[in-house]
């Protein structure tokens, strides 16, 4: 085999490889999960243009949903766009041919139902992808985004979103709450996760193999009547996230245990607390604290803070807040109590008075862990030499 035949071969190993791991993006979301979701969010959308993105409309329930709930919600527009798979040749289940725009302005005909008369179809220039110039256009004049965008591509998906400053309701894996892109929008309050987190079960193409575990089949009917078997897959860490501000994140999380040294040990390397279920957060307690992932399913920022550890060359320690964006000494690094007492009283009034010691202090100071206020290694969350799982820093606001 020649060179060129050997680069050709690596080449179309690494497109299978690529078609593959795109098709592990084909997961579609039920009907119920959309409904059970969205009924939280009414007023957000009246008057308001949405666009599902990654939806193809021949199968999405997004467009389902959305074409139905049209009169219910006041919409004022619906737009989704589908996105034409490259490598549709080598698994052709459900890929479309041609990348296509639907468009929904209401009920005409006065049936309340979306006729596909009412649904104008508009073939796009490009293969729909949600990045393509023609899509992100569409994006401009959209209000709201939701859908459930390929969780291989949720980096980019977010940050499109964050960039062109749209609200939106999507839904995502939790292992995304630790990304380095993600947790930072999620500490500013910028994002925060829906109301229901947790299982979900999509259907599947079905060219997705078997599996042991979370994985089944039911036989189901088409139009036509003829019976098909459709693929399942649940996931045990799914979730919505959206800038969306929904009643869960104002609901006060009721705490009833009281703080104690021996059932609240801080950890090795830092003045923070190990709490190891979120039930047991202290309620007084208002030191830093870290908490499990799962923390966030309750999280109100009018109850709590997500908090950062701060030092500076001479080894003074700071906290820092994202609620905030502002930076208080917690410990200096003077040996002599008096000027310990002294600094700390210094730093405490240019902190209420002078913004130049925060500019000062933001430029100064470096973080003490990767994401800053995440604390996702195993170095980090050791206390007394044994790892615990990631943890968020949390505070309570008093
Ligand atoms: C997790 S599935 C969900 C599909 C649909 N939104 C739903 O909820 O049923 C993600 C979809 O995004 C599509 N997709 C993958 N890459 C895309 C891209 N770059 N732009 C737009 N859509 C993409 C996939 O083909 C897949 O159908």
């Amino acid at each position: 085999m020649g060179r060129a035949d050997i680069m050709a071969k690596k080449s179309s190993n690494s497109n299978l490889h690529q078609a593959k791991n795109a098709k592990k993006d084909e997961f579609y979301t039920q009907l119920s999960d959309i409904e059970n979701e969205l009924k939280h969010y009414k007023e957000h959308f009246k008057d308001k243009v949405v666009y599902c993105n990654c939806d193809d409309p021949r199968v999405s329930n997004f467009f389902h949903y959305f074409s139905y709930a049209f009169e219910y919600l006041g919409l004022k527009k619906l737009i989704a766009t589908c996105y034409k798979n490259q490598e549709r040749d080598l698994f052709s289940t459900n890929s479309s041919e041609q990348a296509i725009m639907l468009v929904y302005e209401g009920d005409k005909n006065g049936n309340r139902i979306p006729d596909p008369e009412e649904i104008g179809i508009v073939e796009l220039e490009g293969d729909g992808d949600f990045r393509s110039a023609e899509c992100i256009e569409i994006l401009k004049g959209a209000d709201i985004v939701v859908t459930n965008p390929p969780f291989s591509l949720f980096r980019e998906y977010v940050a499109q979103l964050i960039e062109y400053d749209k609200k939106f309701l999507i839904i995502g894996s939790q292992n995304a709450i630790t990304y380095k892109e993600i947790f930072p929008l999620i500490a500013q309050n910028k994002m925060w996760l829906g109301y229901k987190n947790g299982d979900m079960s999509f259907k599947v193409p079905d060219h997705y193999e078997a599996r042991a575990t979370r994985y089944w089949e039911t036989i189901e009917q088409d139009n036509e009547g003829n019976k098909f078997t459709q693929k399942w897959r649940s996931m045990g860490n799914i979730s919505w996230f959206t800038n969306l501000d929904h009643s869960k994140r104002h609901e006060e999380l009721i705490l009833y245990k009281t703080y104690n040294e021996d059932d609240y040990p801080k950890y090795d390397n830092y003045d923070a607390i190990n709490v190891d279920k979120v039930a047991d957060i202290p309620c007084d307690y208002y030191g830093v604290m870290g908490v499990p992932i799962t923390f966030l399913d309750k999280y109100n920022p009018q109850q709590f803070e997500i908090v950062a550890f701060r030092e500076d060359k001479d080894g003074n320690k700071y906290l820092y807040s994202h609620k905030t964006n502002l930076i208080e000494l917690i410990d200096n690094a003077f040996a002599d109590t008096i000027a310990r007492e002294r600094e700390r009283e210094r730093v405490r009034r240019c902190h209420q008075t002078n913004t130049q010691w925060q500019e000062h202090l933001q430029k100064n100071t470096y973080q003490k862990m990767a994401i800053d206020g995440l604390m996702n290694n195993p170095k980090d969350t050791q206390v007394k030499g044994k790892s615990k799982y990631a943890r968020i820093l949390i505070r309570q606001l008093q």
